[in-house]
């Protein structure tokens, strides 16, 4: 009907922890989805939401997908429940997005993407670094053939990752805790993206180099493509170090980081465990305080996630502060980018792949892609033996 309004993508937002912080400033006016309630087991967690947002908060994800006024729902529940949560999601008809890692086991991701596909819902692999502007733009130039094809990609990240307050599940790798399911997800989406997705073997090592954390808290590996191309990937979770000193300052936000972000700090005691649920509820606070009240546009630059580099015949791609750096023989290009912040970017390619009755990417096959990795840089540390892998797909 000519002037009728589109109608809004009603979303859900199941687990309403740190993880929800990021995303529930994706949700503004004019967007085409909206925030239609949220689901906690904790009341404290039920309460700060509905304060703060003015929407309904249910008990169990199993009563916010039983609504009517919901059609997706976003899960930022622990890694063990991802499975339980999608699957209750997609029964009940809601389109999901999962946060990563997609699961804990391979399994896991199966019966997820089965469930999904039988309820003919979709499955959107969520909070990926891949949906940022500079990686889709490194991407643009790689898929022009202008510098030949992928030879070499370097990601490293170093950051802080085991010295912020984690719940104990966190820090047990067997309920997909450590920096390996935690961060490991984001660095192997950014390079099995620019390499192309088909990872043919991984040779990996990670290692708990903190007495006080019986969890991985660094990681390197190197991985061959199925196309020749290799990546070598570096994580170190530590603390000592920050990668933003690296990257103009600018950290995963697009904002330069300052102050309280900077580290190690001789009036900042060192973590020796694992924090308890009050401490971890002010970080998802803290968080959602600064993602609400700085949201100035021109405050930001492009989110970093650590430093990629990669490698072509003819030339060399990196980030630059505002853009993409292409490297060739004529000199150093920058490409400027302008494109949006945050979660935004996952909501609206679940917006238009239902509109467009097209699959969502990345979708489930590429979320287990990824933890295929991921699980095989564990294995491979553990036994010292090169991965083959089995379950890779291509990028789009
Ligand atoms: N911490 C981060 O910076 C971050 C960022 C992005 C994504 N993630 C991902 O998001 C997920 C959650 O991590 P987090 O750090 O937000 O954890 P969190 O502990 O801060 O939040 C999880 C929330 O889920 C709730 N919950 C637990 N069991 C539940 C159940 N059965 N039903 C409904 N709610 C339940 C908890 O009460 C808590 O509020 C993980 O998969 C993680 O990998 C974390």
């Amino acid at each position: 009907m000519a002037g009728k309004a589109k109608k809004q993508l009603r979303v859900g937002v199941a687990g309403l922890g740190v993880a929800s912080s990021q995303v529930l400033p994706a949700f503004r006016p004019g967007a085409p989805y909206l925030l239609a309630g949220g689901a906690d087991t904790s009341a404290e967690a039920r309460k700060g939401f509905t304060d703060r947002y003015g929407r309904p908060a249910y008990a169990s994800v199993r009563e916010l997908c039983a609504r009517d006024d919901v059609d997706a729902v976003w899960i930022s529940t622990p890694n063990t429940l991802h499975m339980e949560h999608t699957i209750t999601a997609a029964r009940a008809g809601k389109h999901v997005i999962c946060e990563k890692p997609m699961a804990v086991t391979l399994q896991q991701c199966d019966r997820m993407i089965r469930a999904c596909e039988d309820a003919g819902v979709h499955y959107l692999q969520g909070h990926s670094k891949i949906y940022q502007a500079p990686m889709k733009a490194i991407r643009k130039v790689i898929k022009s053939g202008r510098l030949g094809r992928v030879v070499q990609i370097h990601a490293a990240n170093f950051n802080d990752w085991l010295q912020r307050p984690r719940l104990a599940p966190e820090l047990d790798t067997t309920k997909g805790g450590g920096i390996v399911y935690r961060q490991g997800p984001h660095i192997i989406d950014i390079v099995r993206f620019i390499g192309g997705g088909m990872v043919d073997n991984v040779r990996g090592v990670s290692g708990r180099a903190d007495r006080h954390f019986d969890t991985e808290g660094h990681f390197s590996a190197l991985l061959e493509f199925d196309n020749g191309a290799t990546a070598t990937v570096t994580f170190n979770g530590y603390g000592y170090f920050d990668v933003t000193e690296l990257t103009w300052g600018i950290g995963e936000s697009g904002r330069v980081q300052t102050g309280a972000r900077s580290f190690p700090r001789a009036d900042k005691p060192r973590l020796t465990g694992p924090a308890n649920p009050a401490r971890k509820r002010a970080v998802a606070q803290d968080r959602g305080d600064h993602g609400a009240g700085a949201a100035a546009k021109d405050e930001r630059h492009q989110p970093f996630f650590g430093l990629s580099v990669v490698f072509c015949e003819k030339g060399v791609i990196r980030q630059a502060p505002d853009g993409i750096y292409v490297y060739t023989q004529k000199g150093r290009e920058e490409i400027s980018l302008n494109e949006g912040h945050g979660r935004s970017q996952e909501l609206q390619e679940l917006v238009d792949a239902i509109a467009r009755k097209r699959p969502a990417f990345p979708d489930g096959h590429w979320g287990k892609a990824t933890l295929e990795v991921c699980l095989a840089i564990m294995q491979s540390g553990r036994d010292g033996k090169v991965r083959r892998l089995k379950h890779q797909v291509p990028a789009p």
